[in-house]
């Protein structure tokens, strides 16, 4: 294949051989052949159209990019670095194929427009594939609440004890997190789903072009509505990173706890054999490495996010060669949150929950303290008050190393004659959570009503 430059007509000397490399971008560009390639295809279909090319050059056109196409899924394209980019190599691969048409097919289009068009197409189709992943672990969440409506473990603030909570209760949290996850994806895709090409280099184009028909061929909402900004916006990438960081940063909080919860001394849940690794050394160990892994991944995608924006802070209009700059991070946050989703929602359902420690732990630390508070006020005392009588009796406890249900009626009558036998039943774990019956508690009543609208939800 020649590598002689497409712009070559105005330069006297050769590019030097260090910043040819340097200024290249076909060895990341080269993922979006596929999207060149269409956009390529609606470009030249739009032109024909409207009679700025002929038919037959239109038919060399396509067929030549077919071919091309299936040299390149079948690994066998000669891409060139002195051809710099994807771009540059498809068309020069075309000229080569079938002679003049292919010199064509650049007619009314820039490689500012020609790149936007293909980042958004491909981010869109990527948005596709990671929200599959995303439903598939919300469903495995869904599942798992279901298994373990009943479960009880402590819930925490400050990670100390707080009130016995359901393992069912605890994944319906997971998966509100992820909801808004989605909607943050579909908001991403909604307003990334408009058309640069006609944008031409930065001012649009003389010829009579018709960008409602490219817009909408290659499945776009409608065409970007100003050609400068079409150029050289990279909000969607921006947009759609920051989407990827708060869902990272939500796995980041779910393998926290998966971490905490796997250890011996918590001992709340067993990880399946088969995503966790051991150690050369400590012949025992059994390591957490998919969530601490995927604790870790989030800091790479927050710079990522960081480092888009600071790629397009001071950027002036319009394209400036800065944003070749967008691929590989935009391509990493995408492999990265693609696989950590991928590999938790494999996780996830292998969860088995070690409901005998979860139950003993909340035993402990005076999971249903705030209960007993709220006995004394079902019997006449104002919140204040019980809350410090209950306190006194916490106190009691903690110096004989003692829980609340193993003082004695007698014992718990001298903080407050108002307590009856019937003080036990508010003790009781069950009757802890299955009080906090309403919309958002957690109670496995109300645990097994939000799964069954939130599966409403997933359809
Ligand atoms: N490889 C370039 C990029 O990724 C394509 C656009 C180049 N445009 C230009 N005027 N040099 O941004």
């Amino acid at each position: 294949m020649s590598d002689k430059k497409l712009w070559a007509g105005r330069f006297n000397q050769p590019t030097d051989a260090f910043v040819e490399a340097f200024t290249a971008s076909v060895e990341f560009d080269q993922r979006l052949a596929e999207q060149d390639i269409r956009g390529s295809m609606a470009h030249a279909t739009m032109l024909a159209r409207q009679g700025i090319i002929t038919g037959e050059e239109k038919d060399l056109i396509l067929e030549g990019l077919e071919q091309i196409r299936r040299q390149i899924e079948a690994g066998e394209f000669p891409w060139s670095v002195a051809l710099e980019d994807v771009h540059m190599n498809i068309e020069s691969a075309l000229t080569e194929r079938i002679g003049d048409a292919g010199k064509k097919l650049h007619t009314g289009r820039s490689r500012n427009d020609q790149v936007a068009t293909d980042v958004r197409l491909w981010l869109r189709d990527e948005i596709g594939a990671i929200d599959a992943e995303l439903r598939r672990l919300q469903k495995a969440l869904l599942d798992l609440a279901e298994r373990e409506a009943d479960t009880i473990l402590p819930g925490f603030t400050h990670l100390q004890t707080a009130q016995p909570v359901t393992f069912g209760h605890h994944m319906m949290a997971w998966f509100e997190m992820l909801e808004r996850d989605h909607g943050r994806l579909e908001d991403c895709r909604r307003r990334l789903n408009q058309c640069p090409l006609g944008a031409a280099a930065l001012a649009g184009t003389s010829y009579p072009i018709d960008r409602e028909f490219t817009a909408r061929e290659l499945g776009f909402d409608d065409p970007c509505r100003n050609s400068l900004d079409a150029v050289s916006d990279r909000d969607f990438a921006i947009e759609f990173t920051a989407a990827a960081s708060i869902l990272m940063m939500h796995l980041s909080r779910m393998s926290e706890e998966l971490v905490i919860w796997s250890s011996a001394q918590f001992g709340f849940i067993t990880l399946s054999d088969a995503f966790c690794t051991g150690s050369s050394i400590m012949p025992q160990k059994k390591n957490p490495d998919v969530p601490e892994l995927v604790r870790g991944k989030s800091g790479r995608v927050f710079g990522h996010l960081m480092g888009l924006l600071t790629l397009m802070k001071s950027q002036p209009l319009a394209y400036n060669k800065d944003n070749q700059e967008d691929k590989e991070p935009l391509f990493d946050t995408v492999d990265n949150l693609k696989g950590c989703l991928k590999v938790f929602a494999d996780m996830v359902p292998e969860i088995h929950c070690n409901a005998e420690a979860m139950r003993r732990a909340a035993l402990q630390g005076f999971a249903t303290a705030t209960d007993l508070a709220d006995y004394l006020v079902r019997k006449g005392i104002p919140f204040r008050d019980a809350h410090e009588v209950v306190g006194k009796a916490v106190a009691l406890c903690v110096e004989r190393g003692c829980d609340l249900a193993d003082l004695s009626l007698e014992e718990l009558r001298g903080f407050s004659e108002v307590i009856d036998a019937d003080v036990f039943d508010a003790l009781t774990l069950e009757g802890s959570v299955s009080a906090r019956n309403h919309i958002g508690g957690t109670a496995p009543e109300q645990v097994r009503r939000a799964i069954t609208t939130a599966r409403g939800s997933l359809k």
